[in-house]
């Protein structure tokens, strides 16, 4: 799409900013910055909503919370263990905007929940604790000046849901699945379908449980790849069939109170979306949760394996440090981030020490790790990570303790962060793209088009990136999942910086119909996000 002129410029730049780099700067890649000293709560699950609002929900039975309900609103309910007149929040509103947070009502405990956000843009969260354990709950977002709240529905889940993750299907269901004592499934609407008995879930549930919040992955082929402890299957949620069994990851059981974490890398339409890879970090020793005083090492590997490939099997990667409780974020780039989480230890009140304060990221293409620059705020049990619109990762929570506790050891931690990995440095701006023009709607098996500036009338390779917008709780973010859309090139128009980039929207099945992120990307350079909402 460029002259050899321009591309031997664009060389140039790209080696003069490296070289600057490299001589003004040894430090490590991206950086930290404080957000919100205290957003009234410590975030146990976030999701970040089309309205570029962060949702941060953590329990009632937890007692006071930091933020006080508004309009003299208290919940009654005497069936909390300890709150039962309770007029503070336990989930806030968070305004990327304006780093400020409104408090939000929720009348039962929401506690190791699970969630996924609906096609018509609303966050459905199913299931918790205690008075919690059966319920639904909707958060349909407004502009960040609304009043938007939690609604609790009428109709209950088939099975109480602790510790169960959500998946939005093809056909506009929610899958959930598992749950602590629970082995079956069920989708949302239910439709009289009942609940769904999957024996792999009693099969990976040893005696520390080490399959609770399963890693779910939507395929290009629409089956359902389920991981629990270090096993993994394909399944079939139409027929309940399972249709493949993986080979057992090597090293310490993944899942909850093991605390790794797993992503789905991005589709990718060079291969027809075809393939599809599944990488699952961290976790930890398989005594260290019956046995926190011993602190046992976390893991330190990576599995990846080509989860549509006939001969699947697991390639092990070790990451630079050992690893619980991180939580993988695909970036614009499609590289990894894995962030928060500790060295020793498992999930559980107090069961970790030595907090990862440094993140790092991950090249599918090269297989290569880099540490980024530290943070100075331990992220361990009960923290999250969102990616936001801006490219910039927000970073919540860390609760360690039952109640709230602001003393001693990993204190509960009310501080907001965001992490801008290092494609956000303003020396990267001289070839950041910016979208001009883009539809708000993305049909499916249309093209569509979108017209992108390029500062300084460059023009190197343009990527398109559609993201889900996940639920993030315990190291996992449920509903992950990112694809590399078709890009046909283009012609430039007569304002010479001006691309017109002309793509075609995924299936059905590769991009369930929701609102996305879209990112345009110039030599691997992202842009801010646009929302697209992609539907039939
Ligand atoms: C919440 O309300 C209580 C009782 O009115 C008050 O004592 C407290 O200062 C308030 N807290 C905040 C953070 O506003
Ligand atoms: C979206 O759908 C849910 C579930 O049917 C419903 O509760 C909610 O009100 C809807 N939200 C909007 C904005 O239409
Ligand atoms: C953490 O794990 C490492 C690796 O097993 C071990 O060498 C170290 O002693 C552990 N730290 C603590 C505090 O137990
Ligand atoms: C799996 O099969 C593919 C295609 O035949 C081959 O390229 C690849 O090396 C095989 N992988 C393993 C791990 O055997
Ligand atoms: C989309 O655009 C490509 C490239 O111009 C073209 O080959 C294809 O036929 C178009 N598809 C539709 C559905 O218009």
């Amino acid at each position: 799409m460029m002259g050899d002129g321009k591309r031997t410029l664009v060389l140039l730049l790209s080696l003069i900013h490296h070289l600057m780099r490299a001589l003004v700067c040894y430090s490590q890649p991206g950086n930290f910055v404080l957000l919100l000293q205290n957003a009234g709560i410590a975030s146990m699950h976030t999701a970040v909503t089309h309205f570029n609002t962060v949702v941060f929900l953590d329990r009632t039975d937890i007692g006071s919370s930091l933020i006080n309900l508004t309009n003299g609103v208290c919940r009654e309910n005497p069936n909390d263990r300890v709150s039962p007149h309770d007029c503070t929040a336990h989930s806030v509103l968070f305004d990327i905007a304006t780093n400020t947070v409104r408090p939000l009502f929720i009348q039962t405990d929401t506690w190791c929940s699970s969630g996924a956000f609906l096609p018509n843009g609303t966050l459905m969260q199913t299931g918790g604790d205690y008075d919690g354990f059966k319920k639904v709950r909707y958060f349909s977002p407004c502009p960040a000046t609304g009043t938007c709240d939690w609604v609790e529905s009428e109709k209950e889940l088939l099975a109480g849901r602790w510790y169960a993750s959500n998946q939005l299907l093809p056909d506009l269901r929610v899958i959930t699945v598992g749950g602590r004592g629970v082995f079956s499934y069920e989708f949302v609407p239910d439709q009289g379908l009942g609940q769904f008995d999957l024996q792999f879930l009693r099969d990976t549930n040893d005696q520390w449980n080490d399959n609770l919040y399963p890693f779910l992955h939507l395929l290009p082929d629409n089956n359902m790849y389920i991981f629990a402890n270090r096993d993994s299957i394909l399944l079939n949620f139409y027929t309940n069939t399972v249709l493949r069994r993986y080979p057992r990851i090597p090293g310490e059981p993944r899942n909850y109170p093991c605390g790794g974490s797993s992503v789905m890398l991005a589709l990718d339409n060079a291969n027809g979306f075809s393939i599809a890879e599944v990488l699952v970090c961290g976790g930890s020793n398989m005594y260290a949760f019956s046995n926190p005083a011993g602190q046992f090492g976390a893991s330190q590997t990576c599995g990846r394996m080509v989860v549509t490939a006939a001969n699947a099997t697991w390639e092990m990667l070790t990451m630079p440090m050992r690893r619980n409780m991180g939580d993988m974020v695909l970036l614009p780039d499609s590289k990894v981030l894995i962030i928060n989480g500790a060295q020793n230890g498992s999930q559980g009140w107090m069961d970790a020490t030595n907090p990862c304060y440094n993140p790092v990221i991950y090249d599918p293409d090269t297989n290569q790790f880099e540490v980024q620059a530290a943070t100075t705020i331990a992220r361990v049990y009960h923290s999250t990570a969102n990616l936001l619109p801006d490219g910039r990762i927000i970073v919540a929570g860390s609760n360690t303790h039952e109640f709230y506790t602001f003393t001693g050891p990993f204190p509960t931690e009310m501080r907001v962060e965001a992490f801008s990995p290092a494609y956000l440095d303003p020396s990267n701006d001289w070839q950041r793209p910016s979208f001009v023009s883009y539809p708000s709607v993305i049909r499916y098996g249309d093209n569509f088009t979108v017209s992108v500036a390029l500062p300084g009338n460059l023009a190197g390779d343009i990527e398109l990136t559609l993201a889900s917008i996940p639920y993030t709780t315990h190291s996992f973010s449920q509903g992950q999942r990112q694809l590399k859309l078709a890009v046909y090139p283009t012609q430039s128009t007569s304002q010479g910086s001006i691309f017109i980039v002309t793509s075609v929207a995924p299936s059905y099945i590769l991009a369930p119909s929701a609102y996305y992120m879209l990112f345009i990307l110039h030599n691997k350079i992202p842009s801010k996000a646009v929302w697209v909402y992609v539907s039939f």
